[in-house]
Formats: C-alpha cells, sequence, structure tokens
C-alpha cells in the first residue's frame, strides 16, 4: 500500500527506477475532478472495468464506452500480446481492482500491473481513443550498466525503432526481436500500442519514447521498460517473453 503510494508520486516527476523482478504496479489518478460515491459516474466505472475484463482477453485489447454525457466513461485495456487470455483476463481484473482502490474517485485513473507490462486499464470522462497518451508514463530501470553503454544503447534504440515499425502495422501493434551485441551479448526488445492508435500514431509514440524518454532515464543501462498510456517498450539483456 505505502509502496503504491509511492509509486503514485514517482509517476507524476516521471522517473522511476526499480530493482527488476519485483510484483508492483504502479498507477496514476490523473483527472483534476472527482467523482461522489454511488453516483451515476462510479456505476458506469464500475459498469466499464465489468466489460473490459470481459472483452479483452478475447483478443489481448479491449475499448468501449458506459453511459451518457454527463457520467459517460471512456476506457480501454491492453494485455501484453505473447499472453494467454485466461492471464489476460485475470491481469485485467487486477488492474481493474488497483484503480479503484487507489483512485477511487478520480474520474481519469491509469493502472499497469506489474514491471513485465502485462496489462494496463485506463479511464476517463474525457474521449482519447486514438490518441497518443506519453503524459502518463511509468519507468522501471535495470540498475545495471552496460559494458560499453554508448555503443549498447545506440544498438538497443535501434533494435527498438526497428520493432515500432515492424509492430505499428501489425494487428497486434506488438513486435518482438533481438540482436548481438557484442561478444556473446545479446539484447532482447520489445515494443507494443494500445490499438486505438493507428500505425502512424502507435509508430509516433514508439518514437517519442526512443527518442526523447530513453535518453533522459535509461541510456545505458543494460536494460529498461517504459510503459505509457499508449505504448510499452523494453530491452534487456535477457529474454523478455516468458518461455
Ligand atoms: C503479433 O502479431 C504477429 C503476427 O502479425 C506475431 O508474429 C507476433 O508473435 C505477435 N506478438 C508479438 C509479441 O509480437
Amino acid at each position: 500500500m505505502s509502496c503504491s503510494r509511492i509509486f503514485v508520486l514517482f509517476v507524476y516527476h516521471l522517473t522511476l527506477a526499480f530493482l527488476l523482478q519485483k510484483a508492483f504496479g504502479a498507477f496514476n489518478c490523473f483527472s483534476s475532478e472527482n467523482f461522489a460515491a454511488n453516483s451515476p459516474y462510479e456505476s458506469n466505472v464500475n459498469g466499464l472495468i465489468s466489460t473490459l475484463s470481459t472483452q479483452t482477453p478475447q483478443t489481448g485489447f479491449g475499448q468501449a464506452s458506459v453511459g451518457q454525457s454527463p457520467n459517460q466513461v471512456y476506457g480501454l485495456a491492453l494485455c501484453a500480446a505473447y499472453m494467454s487470455s485466461s492471464s489476460c483476463q485475470t491481469c485485467v481484473e487486477q488492474a481493474g481492482n488497483e484503480i479503484r482502490n487507489n483512485c477511487p474517485n478520480n474520474k481519469g485513473a491509469i493502472a499497469w500491473t506489474n514491471q513485465n507490462g502485462d496489462c494496463l486499464l485506463k479511464y476517463s470522462n474525457v474521449e482519447f481513443f486514438g490518441q497518443v497518451d506519453n503524459q502518463n508514463k511509468v519507468i522501471y530501470l535495470n540498475p545495471n550498466t552496460a559494458g560499453n553503454p554508448e555503443a549498447f544503447s545506440r544498438q538497443t534504440n535501434g533494435l527498438l525503432l526497428q520493432l515500432s515499425d515492424q509492430g505499428s502495422v501489425r494487428a497486434n501493434r506488438s513486435a518482438a526481436g533481438e540482436l548481438q551485441v557484442y561478444g556473446l551479448q545479446k539484447a532482447y526488445g520489445l515494443t507494443q500500442c494500445t490499438r486505438d492508435l493507428s500505425s502512424s500514431a502507435c509508430k509516433q509514440c514508439l518514437e517519442a519514447l526512443i527518442g526523447e524518454t530513453l535518453p533522459t532515464c535509461c541510456n545505458g543501462k543494460e536494460g529498461a521498460r517504459v510503459f505509457s498510456g499508449s505504448c510499452t517498450l523494453q530491452y534487456e539483456t535477457f529474454p523478455i517473453i516468458p518461455a
């Protein structure tokens, strides 16, 4: 609980550094407006989360709107492209619980369930479909510095750009790949966008994280995971996708 609260602070400051392999989630209650308990908006938020929990596991992505203005709520949920539908369902339900527990009356919120980027859930009273959201963002940093930081970053950023190109035109908006960096060292990358984004918006989202975010948080490190409201990227020196 206190860990989650610390996270909110960090999400606002857009700089998160956490040791890997810990199952923390992160969230951000981003609206300046609140709703009252037992209000129509609250029941629409609950309805939306339940719709997304049913819809998302079918394809790995869900998008819905519930209710009528002024209580209409818009939302989406995304699971990592490699997840099974049953683990996707568990994950979206967990994201829904985290949002309801941590942002009990905020009109807009987002939760990322864990540092593997397994799933995210976002809702807002302001329609946001198709728009790149890199304001909401969480960053997990592998604390190890690469042997040859400059070359390593150049190569991993090149891999991520290539994956952005590949993945943005696919239905699942996701791509995974690897490259030989130096000696026997390999680097693995994974990118994904929410599927409300067009191919060009997806590419734009990822290119901003690669070109603007990574150089300020992560370049030179052996691994990083950046999850925004619209796209996610990860690179590590070990395979990212669970076997
Ligand atoms: C995304 O879709 C492509 C086929 O279009 C598939 O090859 C790939 O495995 C899927 N998932 C990921 C994580 O790339």
